[in-house]
Parts: structure tokens; sequence; C-alpha cells
């Protein structure tokens, strides 16, 4: 494996950063490229065959800029794409590259973070009715019920900059109240989609206090620190420079201005056209 590689994080549009800013602050050190399909975004409403070709030729551009390791910042992506990409697409393509997702890092802790073993999920459409964290769940926890709940108007809120507005109030209630009308004893919930850790204050104004949200990133984070402690090829395969590029496939000042709502500090983009 060369070692002129760097960390690829693909997202459908800016969700991924909210997970690119917990790895860097735990692993600073290694080279990271990231990219957003914001052109295409959103993917939750898509269907399984359309989600999995964005996503392939995601990964495919990521592979061919020098990155051996990607992870699928996102939740629809993991769930519609991951599998088939990691069983059927890489033996042929990238025997030696791999993908990772957020789903399976999320499902490992969840067992330890729910006393009442019943927990909530909020998603796009398309990770909730994939039922990929039910049975993910169902494997690792067959005591823990899960309740999804789509919240499909959420990610174009956050998209088009209006997650603090009071509009954006109406449907965070609406949805929290949908999932515990529900199931009344879920105590945790899994923020899982990227993009709502931006909704955090109020999903957090709009669910009985007694529940815990779950931000995806730092658990992502860890596991990705723990699998490079495990595959010691892949670590010594990836750049450190703690350097961090961003490419979009929409207009770059536009993704440059909206990323800074997710990141602290300023970003610059480039545009990309997939090869
Ligand atoms: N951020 C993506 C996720 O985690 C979804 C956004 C979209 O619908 O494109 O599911």
């Amino acid at each position: 494996m060369p070692s002129v590689s760097s960390i690829g994080i693909f997202d459908s549009g800016y969700g991924g950063l909210t997970i690119l800013s917990e790895i860097r602050s735990l692993m600073p050190e290694y080279n990271y490229i990231y990219l957003g399909d914001n052109a295409r975004t959103p993917y939750g409403t898509r269907s399984f065959d359309v989600v999995y070709r964005f996503t392939l030729e995601s990964v495919k551009q990521l592979f061919f800029m020098g990155c051996n390791l990607v992870i699928l910042a996102c939740n629809t992506a993991s769930a519609k794409a991951l599998r088939t990409i990691q069983q059927n697409d890489l033996p042929h393509i990238a025997p030696d590259k791999r993908v990772l997702g957020v789903i399976r890092p999320t499902t490992e802790v969840i067992g330890d973070l729910t006393r009442s073993r019943h927990v909530g999920l909020f998603g796009t459409e398309g990770t909730v009715s994939s039922l990929s964290y039910n049975i993910e769940i169902e494997k690792l926890w067959p005591d823990i019920k899960v309740t999804g709940q789509a919240c499909p108007m959420w990610v174009p809120l956050i998209e088009n900059g209006e997650a603090q507005s009071e509009g954006a109030d109406y449907f965070v209630e609406k949805y929290c109240n949908a999932l515990m009308e529900r199931d009344s004893d879920i105590d945790t919930v899994i923020l899982a989609c990227t993009h709502y850790p931006l909704l955090y204050d109020k999903i957090r104004q709009h669910l009985p206090q007694n529940v815990k949200i779950i931000s995806q990133g730092p658990i992502v984070a860890a596991s990705l620190k723990d699998y490079l402690h495990r595959h010691v090829d892949m670590e010594q395969s990836i750049k450190k420079g703690g350097e961090c590029r961003f490419y979009t496939t929409e207009q770059p000042e536009k993704f440059a201005k909206n990323a800074s709502v997710f990141l602290s500090g300023k970003v610059t983009a480039e545009t990309i056209t997939f090869r």
C-alpha cells in the first residue's frame, strides 16, 4: 500500500462535517479529504439504486484522489450502499482499499447507553425504512426495542441554513412528539443522520429531559481510532501532516460559506467533477 494516502470522508452534503470535526479533533495528525455531493443532496428520499450509484461514484473518486480508506459519514449511504460496495465492488475495483460506515460503530455502543432497553432513532426516510439499525441492533443487543422516526424536513432545513430558525422548531417538535408517542419508554435517542447534531439544542428542548441524545461523531471517531490501531498497514499508509482538503460537487463558495456553520474556522473548497 503506498504511503501517500489520505482518509476520505464522504457525505451527501454538509452533514459528514460533524463526523469529520470529531475525527480530526481525536486524530489531528492524519491528512483528510472531505467530499460532499451537495449537487445531489439530499440522499434521504432517494431509492436504494440511486443512493448506491451516487455513493459508489464518490467512493471511486476518493480512491482516485489517493484515499486507501473511506468513511461513509452518511447514514443513508451506510444503510443503502455500504454492504454492496464492501461485498460486490471492492474485491474487483480495489481489493486493498476499505470503506467503513457509521451504523456499526453506533450500534456497538448503544447497549451500554440505554437502561430501559427502548431506543429511539431519528433518521432520513431512507435510513429508517431500510431498518438497518433495527437489524444491526437486534444482532448485538436482542433485548433492545428500536423505534425509528423519519424526519424528512430536517436535512433541507439544515442544508438551507434554517437550523436556528423558528420554522425549524415546528418540525423538530413535530418529529420529537411523534417518536415519543410511539414509545414513551424510550430513554436514548440516536441522531442517525450526520446532519442532525446541528439541531441538537432544539431536539434537546423538545424531548423529555430524561432522554439521552446520542450524536455519532465521537463514537465514529473512537471506532476509527481503534480500527487504525488494529490495522497497522492501513495506518502506516496514511500520510501524517494534519491537512484537510474539501471538495464539493456544487459551487465551492457556497460550500465554504455553509461549511463554516459546521466547522470552526475558514474553509476553502474546490469543485469536483467525477471522472
Ligand atoms: N447526512 C446524511 C445521513 O447521515 C443524510 C442527508 C441526506 O438526506 O442526504 O443520513
